[in-house]
């Protein structure tokens, strides 16, 4: 394990400390922590540099927000997705669960329904049970191979008196769906024709695989009435949630002005100076730190494709660093899969069912990792499965 560069912390981050660790995975000290969305390499050396020059500085007070960060962002936003910002204001948020509880709270009341698509990132249902919002889902269906989106259930809930929002997450974590143009389209078209305002959460946007291409939710709602906002960041891309700060991108004049409003109320505006730092450097030279994750990524689900041991298959990502690996032909129920990939296949993996009930009989593995750890994590499931 040692020649498997893997922090000691990593996969910790989310649980607040090591006994919160133990109750997910329990205490086996040879687990291999694949359950974070970060990336487990090396990060961008331009960072690592900057930062260190700016902790040289001795000098971490108060600090006004460089207009050349958010300009770092619309820059590589046009050059590396084709996306024109113009005409949007950017808020800055710490982080996109701040900016989804308060858009949650600006934009419905206790009580309304919130339409997720279920498997979905985990935070989004207790962001809104705990508003006291009802989540209403409108499943994925896996067709085979692929997941897609239920266009005409979402039509059937988004038309319910009582729906108020949805929150897309474009591309989609953990199925790793990168929505096309048309389906975007389509969701824009419900949502304007039903009144449902779209908080796009977009923060894998630049983690694309092979020929796949972003399509930002603010070009499908072209031309449709919907109200929209959409959540960005460097946090995923560059490995850079510790250091927080993150951007919303909105046309919506009346949302700007209740965020600015909330914000300011409860102070969410400090800037963190090496936030500032890493992200403006990000944006202008971690570009080729990118790509190349980015390939490393494509060959590690080449890999997964080629060996994971029968009846194991990923379902094939179009984008994001997580892969969607499907356990059902093991036959075992929630409970047995939870406990079997820690204490039988010693990986510290999210069960599928964390991310809804849809989730049930699958795993998210994240996967920017250099390929021997891609490796190591096929041979300890082909050694449990045996
Ligand atoms: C789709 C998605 N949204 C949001 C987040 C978390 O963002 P934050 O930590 O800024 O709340 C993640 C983290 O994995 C994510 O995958």
């Amino acid at each position: 394990m040692s020649e498997i560069a893997i922090p000691q912390q990593a996969g910790q981050s989310q649980a607040d400390d090591r006994a919160s660790f133990e109750r997910l995975f329990g205490t086996d000290d040879d687990l291999l922590p694949l359950w974070i969305a970060e990336p487990y390499l090396p990060l961008a050396p331009s960072i690592v540099q900057a930062l260190e020059t700016r902790a040289s500085a001795g000098w971490y007070g108060y600090e006004i927000r460089p207009e050349g960060v958010n300009r770092s962002f619309t820059s590589w936003m046009k050059h590396r997705h084709g996306w024109d910002l113009g005409g949007t204001e950017l808020l800055v948020s710490p982080s996109l669960g701040t900016s989804i509880g308060v858009a949650l709270e600006l934009l419905t009341d206790p009580g309304d329904g919130v339409i997720l698509q279920p498997p979905v990132f985990t935070d989004f249902k207790p962001l809104v049970t705990r508003s006291h919002r009802k989540v209403v889902r409108n499943s994925l269906v896996l067709d085979g191979t692929e997941y897609r989106m239920d266009l005409e259930g979402l039509d059937d809930v988004a038309s319910r008196p009582d729906v108020k929002a949805m929150i897309l997450c474009n591309p989609h974590n953990p199925v790793g769906r990168v929505w096309t143009p048309e389906e975007l389209k389509t969701v824009a078209e419900i949502c304007s024709h039903n009144d449902v305002f779209v908080i796009s959460d977009e923060i894998h946007a630049d983690i694309m695989l092979k020929d796949s291409q972003f399509t930002p939710f603010a070009t499908a709602a072209h031309g449709t009435d919907v109200r929209w906002v959409a959540l960005h960041g460097a946090i995923k891309t560059f490995g850079l949630a510790g250091v927080a700060d993150t951007l919303i991108v909105t046309q919506d004049d009346e949302f700007t002005a209740g965020f600015l409003s909330t914000s300011s109320r409860l102070h969410l505006t400090r800037n963190n100076v090496f936030a500032l730092t890493a992200i403006e450097t990000a944006y202008e030279h971690g570009g080729s730190w990118l790509d190349a994750m980015l390939e490393q990524v494509a060959r590690n689900v080449e890999t997964l494709a080629n060996d994971l041991p029968e009846p194991v298959r990923i379902i094939q990502p179009q984008g994001t660093y997580l892969a969607w690996i499907d356990f059902r032909g093991l036959g075992m129920d929630v409970p047995e899969l939870s406990r079997w990939l820690p204490q039988q296949a010693h990986l510290a993996l999210s069960p599928g069912h964390w991310f809804g009930r849809e989730g049930a009989g699958f795993a998210r593995m994240s996967i920017a990792v250099k390929s021997p750890v891609i490796d190591e994590a096929i041979q300890r499931l082909s050694a449990a499965i045996g």
